[in-house]
């Protein structure tokens, strides 16, 4: 069934000049972009999006970082669009991802790994409404 999933191209590849690149990658793929938005982060509002992570080491670095630069954030839709997406852009740690996948093209690090994508639907919908308000994602 067509369905949405939630992304943000993370500050690493809005400041490396990537946010073309990976759109067009995006596109290539089938996903229609319905909703977008370029807006920087606090590291107030980066901890609440990443809430569910709070517990993990990892919470201040990935807020910290999240908050650095500019990110572009965006809903997509597209058939199977929660798992066709994670497949789109590869493994977390970008070491790990498949060729083809944009975190092997575009990533750095694992929390400069270009994109987010959604992990489920229940989190794309939470996600999506969490930066667009209801006459954005129409
Ligand atoms: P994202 O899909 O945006 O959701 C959670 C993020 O946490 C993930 O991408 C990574 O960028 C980041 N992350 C996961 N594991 C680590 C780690 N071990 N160190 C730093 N960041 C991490």
């Amino acid at each position: 069934a067509t369905n949405r999933t939630f992304t943000m191209v993370k500050p690493d590849a809005v400041e490396a000049g990537n946010i073309g690149g990976i759109l067009n990658m995006i596109e290539e793929a089938g996903f229609k972009i319905v909703a977008m938005k370029y807006v920087k982060l606090s590291a107030e509002i980066a901890g609440k999006f990443y809430e569910v992570h709070s517990e993990r080491p990892f919470y201040g670095e990935l807020c910290e970082y999240m908050s650095s630069g500019a990110i572009v954030a965006a809903i997509l839709e597209k058939d199977n669009a929660v798992a066709d997406f994670r497949k789109l852009i590869g493994a977390t740690n970008p070491a790990d991802a498949e060729e083809g996948t944009i975190r092997k093209k575009y990533a750095t690090s694992i929390s400069a790994n270009a994109v987010h994508g959604s992990d489920s639907d229940e989190n794309a919908a939470i996600e999506g409404s969490f930066f667009f308000s209801q006459f954005e994602r129409f």
